[in-house]
């Protein structure tokens, strides 16, 4: 399932219309790859030769020839996570805008090793457009890396930490060891991975440098496929992908603790609803505020403070017109 091929073509020739669950790309940035270790001051020795890049002229019309392809291979309802530098963002943006892909989120992944300059201010940030192909389900896991009650040290949700749309991850240093030009950190990937697809779900990279969305995706337990044109990157790396044990990852990951919103998501019935106010009316009655009173209602009805908020206040709502028609009749 991997091809050392052109994307573009590639995609044509292997990939069926709406096959894919998530798609993963990083691609060429269109500034002159070769001259990458000029912006980013490293150790060239172990960066494996063989990085392709698109003349800036033609940009345009790559990034609307491959975004095009990854549409019609993505499933309705999958979702496709592009890395991009500032540099052609707008060619990405506008070639997006020429598809029936839908914008999500438009995330800024801030990392260390920021590109060194002198008289201006420091790049350190990649954008990451978040984009999902209608008319299908969705697959979002909301609570796949922290559940609802998780809380830090300020009393700060974890889980809306971690879904906040800029994103602190550091690059990997790996000293002495083989590896592509701009490698995506492992931890990255698993987030987006995690969030955005579920195991054995099939996740595509077309841009593959060193197979790092494809050695996540297996090590989450997920299948792969993809694209490079590089020989010398595909030859590399084809043998390394060997080595990778499907699903690896998952014994590592994070263990979330079951969320108290045990209700959270499910349909409120007539029944339930009834109860929710006339504890809340019990407990009003001790002198609770409405506050704690809904606090301890969320305990016992598994359910979040905002959607109690709104059935009680629409409850209280229709209990006043009641009594204000029975008084005025
Ligand atoms: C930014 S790098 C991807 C890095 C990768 N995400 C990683 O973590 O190692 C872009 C890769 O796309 C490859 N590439 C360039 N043009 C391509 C094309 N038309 N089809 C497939 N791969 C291409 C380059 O050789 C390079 O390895």
């Amino acid at each position: 399932m991997f091809y050392n091929e052109d994307c573009i073509e590639g995609a044509k020739k292997h990939l069926a219309d709406n096959s894919v669950d998530l798609i993963v790309c990083d691609p060429p940035y269109g500034i002159d790859g070769s001259k990458l270790d000029k912006h980013y001051n490293r150790n060239e020795d172990f960066v494996l030769d063989g990085y392709i890049d698109v003349p800036a002229d033609e940009y345009e019309r790559f990034s609307l020839d491959w975004i095009k392809q990854a549409e019609r291979v993505l499933r309705p309802g999958g979702s496709v996570y592009i890395v991009s530098g500032y540099t052609n963002l707008r060619h990405i943006l506008n070639a997006i805008s020429k598809t029936t892909l839908k914008e999500i989120n438009h995330i800024i992944w801030k990392y260390n090793f920021g590109v060194y300059t002198k008289n201006k201010f420091v790049s350190s940030h990649y954008h990451i457009l978040y984009c999902v192909k209608p008319k299908g389900r969705v697959v979002f896991n909301t609570n796949s890396r922290f559940s609802d009650c998780e809380k830090d040290e300020n009393g700060r949700s974890l889980n809306y930490q971690d879904r906040e749309d800029v994103w602190m991850i550091n690059r990997e240093y790996k000293p002495n060891q083989i590896k592509n030009k701009n490698e995506l950190p492992t931890q990255l990937l698993t987030k987006i991975i995690q969030y955005s697809s579920n195991e054995n779900d099939l996740v595509c990279d077309f841009f593959l440098g060193s197979f790092s969305t494809a050695k996540v995706a297996l090590g989450l337990n997920r299948n792969a496929c993809g694209f490079e044109k590089s020989k010398t990157a595909f030859d590399y790396q084809i043998e390394q992908i060997k080595n990778i044990e499907k699903g690896k990852l998952l014994s590592g990951l994070r263990k979330v603790p079951k969320s108290d919103l045990f209700s959270q998501g499910l349909p409120f019935s007539d029944f339930e609803k009834e109860k929710i106010v006339e504890k809340f009316y019990e407990l009003k009655q001790n002198g609770i505020t409405k506050k704690d009173a809904l606090n301890q209602i969320s305990k016992e009805f598994g359910r979040g403070y905002w959607s109690l908020i709104k059935v009680v206040d629409k409850e209280i709502n229709v209990l006043q017109t009641i009594l204000l028609d029975l008084f005025a009749n």
